[in-house]
């Protein structure tokens, strides 16, 4: 019992004591080391750059915030500025002997992560052999090449010094800065490069560089060094330098490796992982008040003849968000919509704040109304612009999740079912034009789950627009002479360095693929099967088609071996009559058919064929994907898959012209005859009769399918058509 009792206290004094450890460890490392950053600007990579500090407990210290930058343009050389703002607080600081041990850790902000704590990058600093400075090195010798020959040693993973990021002593820091006064707009890298090439200086100061990052990573030609484990047994992804084999402390996205820096942001500085998802992403999430909703400028653009545009315009009706928040601007560039978006304006146009038109007679090229738009909202009240084009398909609580996400530009992730076409770019090509990420396919697909900073999204996407109401990026726009209006805007984007993200955490929707939508045609979109399939069996597909395979399903069968089943929708078969009629060159009734192989039909029918109205790809797809199953179900083991069928044709029967057929066997294994009008309504008499059984099926329903053997049990007749015109598709299926 006593025993027992001491264990337990030492086991809790012991605990006492490993806290208390942590806690000095703590404070020695923080007490030990100065952070500083200079920012003059408030950007997304400032917001990064600072949760990553966050996450691992460092305080950093930002330096000239709000400052006017006369640094220069970070893109060429440039940057003396920081060296005279970190002087200034330098000297202060030195003017206490408390800090003639400090040591300063010095990085870039906008394009820097920490990769972890203070504690592990001062042990590995410490570890660094006769070092009182220490730079981050990479691969370039910048911005003077010339001086590469004047380097100590080369044959090292990075031989040169980068000045983004440096941890040294006080003393030897403020030496370095104050060894020769530097302008504003000098560079910064080059004032480091000199002095740390000036042997003697070197030496005294003990500066060394980072060879083969141990805590810098710069990123700068070092891509395929660089490895990113984000599947790993540890609890967060990490990035492993396979060359030196080190796993670097901080990264730095230098120079063109921003949009790499991007891309690994994702993922690093507990951003995200296999088993908490993106953790990211729910830090960011902002609850909405439904009384004080943001407002939002829905903008829709129409450039191209785009299927199922009725089904778009009644999605953007339907997206979950109170209209008297939402500012309507409509755009529409394609005469061939412009009669179903008017109607759409005029229905719906008085339930939004605002609406605006741009129409196909006013002329304006697309960057033109991109521009219009955007500038519209960021000089009225509206706080979000949400860009929809006609091909992105979304559900009604899209907008909601976007305004609630947190992110200042977000796509929702737009995919074309069944492909890897998508609307964002993971990766950007030297040229500024698609390529390819490591996990674009993951994220495509789902395999991974989040919100991903991305260097192009198109089609759908929102904007906080505050973004754009200061000076620098108010003149943003969507116009350029090269490339097209999303390209030119999100270069535009990037240049200033906004962060673009695509969210695949849900599923909002698909896009839908106009690339061989032909509006020459009547009805383009019944023959959109193959491109749309989701819009288009969601228009033309029997509503209870499903039901046909419900489990226990007793199938209708109104004469022996005749099965009766709902195939297509009533839109379908006046679409389908519209084709035809729109077509209208319906054969003689003759014997002599120059359509057929043989140039003769026994039993001839006024009819048009499909392959005459360019829809026999489609409906052999029909008879596949849809005819098929059906067979399979009813007339067990027998399997033709695909079905084939030469003959397939819409007949028409109508009482001046062919009213009846006389009875005959068709060459088929089975045949198909679908009602495309109804009896009674559309005619009357007509229907099938197999005479074998004396059995008629007269009360036929639309988009219902009769299905039969075709030869021997089930010889049978098209009955008279007395008045009216009535119309059946028919498939001699597996001749
Ligand atoms: C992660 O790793 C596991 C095990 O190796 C593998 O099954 C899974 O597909 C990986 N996931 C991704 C997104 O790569
Ligand atoms: C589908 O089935 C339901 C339930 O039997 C019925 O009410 C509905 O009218 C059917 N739809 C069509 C288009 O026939
Ligand atoms: C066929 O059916 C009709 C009506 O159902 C009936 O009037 C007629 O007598 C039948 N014919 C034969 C040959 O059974």
């Amino acid at each position: 019992m006593l025993n027992c009792a001491i264990m337990d206290k030492s086991g809790k004094l012991i605990q006492l004591l490993a806290v208390i450890l942590l806690i000095v460890r703590h404070i020695g490392a923080s007490d030990e080391v100065k952070v500083f950053t200079v920012a003059t600007d408030d950007t997304h990579g400032l917001d990064r750059f600072l949760r990553s500090a966050r996450v691992y407990g460092i305080d950093v210290e930002v330096l000239a915030k709000g400052k006017e930058w006369t640094g220069g343009d970070m893109k060429y050389a440039g940057g003396g500025q920081k060296i005279n703002i970190l002087k200034d607080e330098l000297s202060k600081l030195m003017k206490s002997d408390d800090n003639k041990d400090r040591i300063i850790l010095f990085t870039d902000s906008y394009d820097i992560m920490f990769l972890s704590t203070l504690e592990d990058i001062l042990k590995k600093f410490k570890s660094f052999k006769d070092t009182r400075v220490l730079f981050s090195a990479e691969q370039f010798c910048w911005p003077d090449s010339k001086l590469a020959g004047h380097y100590p040693k080369t044959e090292v993973a990075n031989p040169y010094l980068n000045s983004g990021a440096f941890i040294g002593y006080l003393p030897e820091l403020l030496e370095i800065l104050n060894h020769k006064p530097i302008k504003d707009q000098d560079d910064d890298q080059l004032y480091y490069t000199k002095i740390y090439l000036d042997k003697e200086l070197r030496h005294n100061l003990k500066i060394s560089l980072d060879h083969d990052s141990k805590i810098f990573q710069n990123l700068y030609g070092a891509l395929s060094d660089v490895q990113l484990r984000s599947n790993t047994t540890e609890e967060w992804p990490y990035i492993e330098n396979v060359v030196t084999k080190e796993r670097p402390l901080i990264v730095h996205g230098n120079g063109p490796s921003k949009l790499t820096l991007n891309h690994l942001g994702n993922y690093l500085a507990k951003s995200w992982s296999m088993k908490e998802g993106c953790a990211l992403c729910n830090e960011k999430k902002i609850e909405l008040k439904e009384n004080e909703l943001p407002n939002v400028m829905m903008a829709v653009f129409i450039e191209q003849a785009t299927p199922f545009m009725e089904e778009f315009l009644q999605q953007l009706n339907d997206i979950d968000y109170p209209k008297s928040k939402i500012h309507l601007v409509l755009r529409n560039n394609v005469e061939y919509h412009e009669t179903e978006v008017d109607d759409f304006f005029q229905a719906h146009s008085k339930n939004y704040a605002t609406a605006k038109r741009i129409k196909p007679d006013d002329f304006i090229s697309e960057s033109e109304a991109r521009n219009i738009a955007k500038d519209r909202c960021v000089n009225s009240v509206c706080d979000y612009l949400f860009s929809v084009d006609s091909v992105s398909r979304v559900k009604p609580d899209t907008l909601r999740y976007l305004v609630s996400s947190g992110y200042d530009v977000i796509a929702p992730m737009l995919v074309r079912p069944g492909q890897a076409w998508s609307n964002f770019w993971g990766a950007i090509n030297s040229a500024g034009f698609y390529a390819r990420s490591a996990d674009y396919m993951d994220i495509v697909y789902q395999a991974v789950r989040g919100v991903w900073n991305v260097p192009f999204i198109t089609n759908c996407y929102l904007m906080k627009m505050s973004l754009f109401r200061n000076t620098e990026a108010k003149s943003v726009t969507y116009s350029s002479e090269d490339v097209d209006a999303d390209m030119a805007f999100c270069s535009n984007l990037r240049q200033l360095g906004i962060f673009m993200h695509v969210s695949n955490e849900m599923d909002f929707g698909h896009l839908v693929n106009p690339e061989n939508y032909d509006v020459s045609r009547t009805n383009p979109d019944v023959y959109s099967l193959f491109d749309n399939k989701l819009e288009w069996e969601a228009r033309y597909l029997h509503e209870n088609y499903s039901v046909n395979f419900e489990e226990g399903r007793k199938h209708l069968m109104p004469c022996p071996d005749v099965y009766w089943f709902p195939l297509m929708s009533k839109r379908f078969c006046k679409e389908w009559i519209e084709v035809m009629e729109a077509y209208g060159k319906w054969s003689d009734g003759s014997n002599n058919d120059k359509r057929l192989e043989g140039g003769y039909e026994a039993v001839p029918t006024r009819d048009i064929h499909m392959t005459q109205v360019g829809l026999d790809r489609q409906w052999l797809h029909i008879l596949k994907e849809y005819v098929r199953p059906l067979q399979e179900m009813v007339f067990t083991g027998y399997y033709h898959n695909p079905p084939v069928s030469i003959m397939n044709f819409v007949v028409r029967y109508r009482p001046d012209e062919q009213p009846s057929l006389r009875p005959h066997h068709d060459s088929s294994t089975y045949t198909i005859n679908l009602a495309l009008n109804t009896p009674n309504v559309d005619y009357e008499g007509g229907g099938c009769r197999f005479i074998r059984y004396n059995c008629s099926v007269q009360n036929t329903k639309r988009g219902w399918l009769l299905m039969h053997p075709g030869r021997l049990t089930h010889y049978h007749e098209g009955l008279k058509v007395t008045k009216g015109t009535r119309y059946i598709m028919i498939s001699f299926v597996d001749p």
